[in-house]
């Protein structure tokens, strides 16, 4: 079941604590733009090092790859994005609004394929079905126009269509372009995976929810390479991964569901996709990450268009005991994870308001300890102690993301820590000056350790690796 608190309830926390704030604030914002705060920052930048953990350190068939977001346009060409990266554009005559048609379709006709529709069907369907405008309620839209989701810019100091360049709208692409200097220079034989994690932009027409449909966002991606044949094997594989990976974020397991892609949903060159689904309060069941089984269409199509050999080569012995030579396209199955939905899911899980004794209640973030902002806040009892506070926090820094706060009750302090998601609050009290140890606090049960300060360090580190 979805979380019980709304989505705006839980969205304003989010900006209210600094895990989010409006992109350019002061001047009105951009948009549906955002900017990460501190603990929104620390909270990605963990969930990406969990992806690259999985993906990269602990797979030994797969590398990395940090690959740069401007490429040459006929990469594009090839992929297609510049014919059909389309979205299908409807305007409301009456109020101007402007919608997605296939979101039209579906906020009025839930139970509708229209991911299965060409844009003919949509236009078809809204012009003999009753699809009203959200906006206006009125029934009078323009036909579909195509959109390009594509940003375009220029390189260099000159602006025509010679020095046109894209932001990438995926980051999959880079991980092609670099498929043979990987297997070359890192001798990797087949199947092996590339991974590529960064910002893709995409001009969408109608972003929103918060931070579920941005133009501007983070993807974690693999690309892997396989034998044709073995492909669906290996689409079993990294499906289970990727959703072992979700789950070990943290998630409720009854929010999260796989989705498979119907055949008339299916991109034409893909024999299999499958997404992982997250159910957020008040929108439902959105798209986190999708596996898909690409077959050999991005190789084959690059080249075609570079008019360079993609081909695999590997040697076999044949009948005869003599040695030949075998060469082909790899297949490719692609796990594609959008960063800032992991994180979203992330957040809007973990957010809780729990009664207490004593008619007191608290919010509590619930995030997963390894993935925490800050691990740990140190709190002096009193201001007295802010110098031998301050001495522990220099000491907690160089090994976990650590702060501290000195206003307030130890009631009201513990309670902030809460609402940002810090799993242990470590207290230094007067007896700490003579008994060289401190109040650990957690965060979900609001037990109370005492733990020598020689030990600390290890301590936490046992907690938070749990
Ligand atoms: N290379 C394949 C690819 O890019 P996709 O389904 O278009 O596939 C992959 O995108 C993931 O990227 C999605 O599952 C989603 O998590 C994320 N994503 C896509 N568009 C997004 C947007 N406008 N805002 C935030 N995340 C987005």
């Amino acid at each position: 079941m979805a979380s019980k608190f709304s989505f705006d309830e839980i969205t304003n926390h989010l900006t209210l604590t600094g895990f989010v704030f409006p992109g350019s604030q002061i001047y009105g914002g951009l948009s549906n733009t955002w900017d990460y705060g501190p603990l929104g920052a620390e909270l990605k930048r963990n969930i990406r090092d969990a992806w690259w953990k999985k993906f990269v350190q602990e797979s030994p068939t797969n590398v990395g790859l940090d690959a740069a977001i401007l490429m040459n346009p006929k990469v594009w060409e090839a992929t297609g994005h510049v014919s059909t990266f389309n979205d299908p554009m409807v305007d409301c005559r009456a109020c101007k609004s402007r919608y997605r048609a296939d979101e039209l379709i579906k906020k009025e006709f839930p139970n509708v394929d229209v991911d299965a529709m060409s844009f003919q069907e949509m236009d078809d369907f809204i012009a003999n079905h009753d699809v009203k405008c959200p906006t206006c309620g009125q029934k009078n839209f323009t036909t579909i126009r195509k959109f390009n989701m594509m940003f375009k810019t220029h390189i260099g100091v000159t602006e025509d269509d010679s020095s046109v360049v894209y932001l990438r709208p995926e980051t999959a692409q880079g991980v092609f372009m670099n498929f043979k200097n990987v297997a070359r220079a890192c001798r990797k034989k087949l199947p092996f995976g590339i991974c590529n994690t960064g910002k893709s932009f995409r001009n969408e027409i109608t972003p929103g929810n918060f931070t579920f449909r941005t133009r501007e966002f983070d993807q974690c991606e693999m690309e892997f390479f396989c034998q044709p044949g073995t492909d669906l094997e290996w689409f079993e594989h990294w499906k289970k991964a990727c959703l072992d990976f979700v789950e070990s974020l943290g998630p409720k397991a009854e929010n999260l569901r796989f989705r498979d892609h119907e055949k008339a949903e299916l991109a034409f060159y893909s024999k299999a996709t499958t997404d992982v689904e997250y159910d957020f309060p008040n929108l439902g069941w959105g798209e986190i990450l999708g596996v898909a089984d690409r077959t050999d269409y991005d190789l084959r199509r690059h080249q075609e268009y570079s008019h360079q050999d993609l081909t695999y080569s590997e040697t076999y012995i044949d009948q005869n005991g003599k040695t030949q030579v075998k060469s082909y396209l790899p297949y490719v199955i692609e796990p594609s994870m959008g960063l800032d939905r992991l994180m979203l899911m992330v957040m809007v899980d973990a957010y809780d308001k729990e009664e207490l004794e004593g008619g007191d209640s608290r919010v509590v973030m619930h995030i997963k300890p390894a993935l925490a902002p800050y691990k740990v806040a140190v709190l002096p009892l009193q201001k007295k102690l802010v110098e031998q506070s301050d001495e522990l926090l220099a000491k907690l820094s160089k090994e976990f993301m650590a702060t501290t706060d000195v206003t307030g009750s130890i009631g009201k302090r513990y309670r902030r820590q809460d609402e940002i998601g810090t799993p242990y609050c470590v207290t230094v009290d007067f007896d700490t000056l003579t008994d060289h140890s401190v109040t650990v606090r957690d965060r979900d049960t609001m037990k109370q350790d005492r733990v020598a300060i020689d030990s600390l360090v290890d301590y936490l580190k046992a907690k938070i690796a749990a």
